[in-house]
C-alpha cells in the first residue's frame, strides 16, 4: 500500500471511529456474519446421529457413571475431544468426529489437559486398572497428580436417579423409550454384575451396587462406539 493510500484509510477509519452510532452498527454486521459462518455448518447433517451410523446412547449404567464424573468434577482435567493432528492421532486415537457427541447432553469437551484426553479411552485397560486407579491413582501411574476418589468404591448409585437422568436426557431428544427408563434399573444391574464379574476374573471383589462400577461402565464405553463405525467407514487411512 503506498504512503497516500494508507494516509487516506487511516482519515477514512478516524472519521468512521468518530461515529460512533454508524461504527457499532457497522461492527454488530461484521460479528454477526461472523457467528453465521461459524454456526450455519453445525446445523447441517454432520451433525446428527446419521453421519455416523452405530452411535448408540449411553446404557443406564453408563448414564449414572456419566453423572458421576460430572459431580466429580472430571471434566476439569480430561478433555474428551481428540483433534485432527497427528500427535493427537497417534497418542489417543482416532480424531473426534461431530456425530459421535450426539447423545451427550452436555457434552464434557473440556478445555484443559491436566491429565490425558480421554475421548477413546474405553478398552485401552482393563476394569481392574481403573478401579485400583480411582482409588489411588499413584499405584497404578507412579507420580501421577490426579486425586484419589476413594469414596467412590463405597458410596452406592441410586437407580432412580439414572431413570430421572434418562427421562431429561429423553427430553433433550435421545431416543430412550418409557419401556427402556422403567427397565433402566434392572438393565443397570446386569450390566453391573456384568463388570463385578470381570474384576473379580482380575482379582478384584467388588459390589455392583457401588459408584465406581458405573464409573468404569462410562469409561470403558468412551470412543468405543465411535471407533467402531469410523472403522467400518474406512479401513486402514493414515492419519
Ligand atoms: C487434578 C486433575 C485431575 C482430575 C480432577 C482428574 N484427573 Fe484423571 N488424570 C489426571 C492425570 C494427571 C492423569 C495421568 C496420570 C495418571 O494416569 O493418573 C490422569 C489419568 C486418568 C486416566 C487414565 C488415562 C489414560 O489414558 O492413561 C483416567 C481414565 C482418568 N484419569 C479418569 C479420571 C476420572 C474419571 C476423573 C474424575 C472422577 C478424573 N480422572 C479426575 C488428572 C486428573
Amino acid at each position: 500500500m503506498s504512503d497516500s493510500n494508507e494516509r487516506g484509510y487511516t482519515a477514512a477509519h478516524r472519521i468512521l471511529e468518530g461515529k460512533s452510532a454508524v461504527f457499532a452498527v457497522l461492527v454488530t454486521v461484521a460479528i454477526l456474519i461472523g457467528g453465521i459462518v461459524e454456526i450455519v455448518p453445525l446445523f447441517s447433517s454432520t451433525l446428527g446421529p446419521e453421519h455416523l451410523a452405530g452411535v448408540t446412547p449411553y446404557s443406564p449404567l453408563e448414564v449414572a457413571g456419566r453423572d458421576i464424573y460430572i459431580r466429580e468434577g472430571c471434566y476439569l482435567c480430561h478433555s474428551q475431544m481428540i483433534r485432527p493432528l497427528r500427535a493427537e492421532v497417534m497418542r489417543y486415537g482416532e480424531w473426534t468426529r461431530a456425530g459421535e457427541y450426539a447423545y451427550d447432553h452436555p457434552f464434557l469437551l473440556g478445555s484443559r489437559r491436566l491429565g490425558p484426553d480421554l475421548q477413546r479411552v474405553g478398552g485401552k485397560y482393563p476394569d481392574a486398572w481403573h478401579y485400583e486407579h480411582m482409588r489411588d491413582p499413584r499405584s497404578t501411574s507412579p507420580g501421577s497428580v490426579m486425586p484419589t476418589y476413594a469414596w467412590l468404591h463405597t458410596a452406592t448409585y441410586d437407580p432412580a436417579d439414572i431413570q430421572a437422568s434418562m427421562r431429561a436426557l429423553q427430553k433433550v431428544g435421545v431416543p430412550y423409550s418409557d419401556a427402556e427408563i422403567a427397565g433402566a434399573p434392572a438393565a443397570a444391574q446386569t450390566e453391573a454384575e456384568a463388570i463385578v464379574g470381570r474384576l473379580a476374573s482380575q482379582n478384584v471383589t467388588a459390589e455392583p451396587s457401588r459408584e465406581i462400577i458405573a464409573l468404569i461402565a462410562y469409561l470403558q464405553r468412551l470412543g468405543m462406539d465411535g471407533r467402531a463405525a469410523l472403522a467400518a467407514q474406512k479401513p486402514a487411512e493414515a492419519p
